[in-house]
């Protein structure tokens, strides 16, 4: 069974007290909330002030994906907002063994995203000292695009690479995710599934939750 995380980011942000309350009713693990600056992606999201009355209406863990420019300015802040999970992305951090160890030293697992054309590879040296992979399937940005099918050989190379080595790292699978090609991605070896659209624009999104949770 997946672990199933929705992305706020389709949320009705009006009602967002409401869609919490459904979140914590349903069967979805994890909260994904999504972080953009405007500068390493070209969009700008919602921040600490939104994410700190998020994680008060839950005891579920909060999976913060990070799309910033230098996130370690706010690592300890994302903290205190009840982040459970806080992932970096590789291209944006230069010095990333540094960056995996502030988050670990403030308490919580620390996640490395990779955007689409940067090769599993790229993670070997810094996979025994993280805990997830956010293997972006989508170029980041933006929720609501299709799935980029080249993401599928990627999960099974990385899945090899953390089975060979006797890791515990989960493998995240964000954006385009459906109910169409999910089983597709579990079977990959994706151990985390991040919906947003799918989610939340679906007539029933409980029962969403549940058939992505069936797989
Ligand atoms: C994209 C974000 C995703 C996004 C997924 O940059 O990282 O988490 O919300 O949205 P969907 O599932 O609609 O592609
Ligand atoms: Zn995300």
């Amino acid at each position: 069974m997946p672990i199933v995380a929705p992305s706020l980011l389709a949320s009705d942000f009006l009602n967002l007290q409401k869609e919490c309350t459904m979140l914590n009713e349903s069967e979805a693990d994890w909260f994904h909330l999504d972080v953009m600056d405007g500068r390493f992606v070209p969009n700008i999201s919602y921040g600490l002030p939104v994410i700190e009355q998020i994680t008060k209406t839950t005891s579920k863990p909060c999976d913060v994906h990070l799309m910033i420019l230098e996130p370690e300015r706010y690592a300890e802040a994302f903290k205190e907002a009840g982040a459970t999970i806080l992932t970096v992305h590789i291209e944006a951090c230069p010095h990333l063994h540094r960056n995996i160890q502030q988050i670990k030293s403030l308490g919580m697992q620390a996640g490395v995203a990779i955007n689409p054309h940067t090769p599993v590879e790229s993670l070997k040296d810094i996979l025994q000292d993280i805990d997830l992979v956010n293997m972006m399937s989508v170029n980041p940005g933006f929720g609501g695009q299709s799935f980029i099918l080249h993401t599928i050989q990627k999960i099974r190379d990385l899945k090899k690479m953390i089975i060979e080595r006797a890791l515990h790292v989960k493998i995240e699978v964000d954006g385009g995710v459906t109910l169409e090609n999910a089983a597709a991605i579990v079977r990959a070896g994706a151990d985390v599934l991040v919906a947003g659209n799918t989610v939340f624009k679906s007539k029933d999104p409980k029962a969403t939750i549940y058939q992505l949770k069936q797989l």
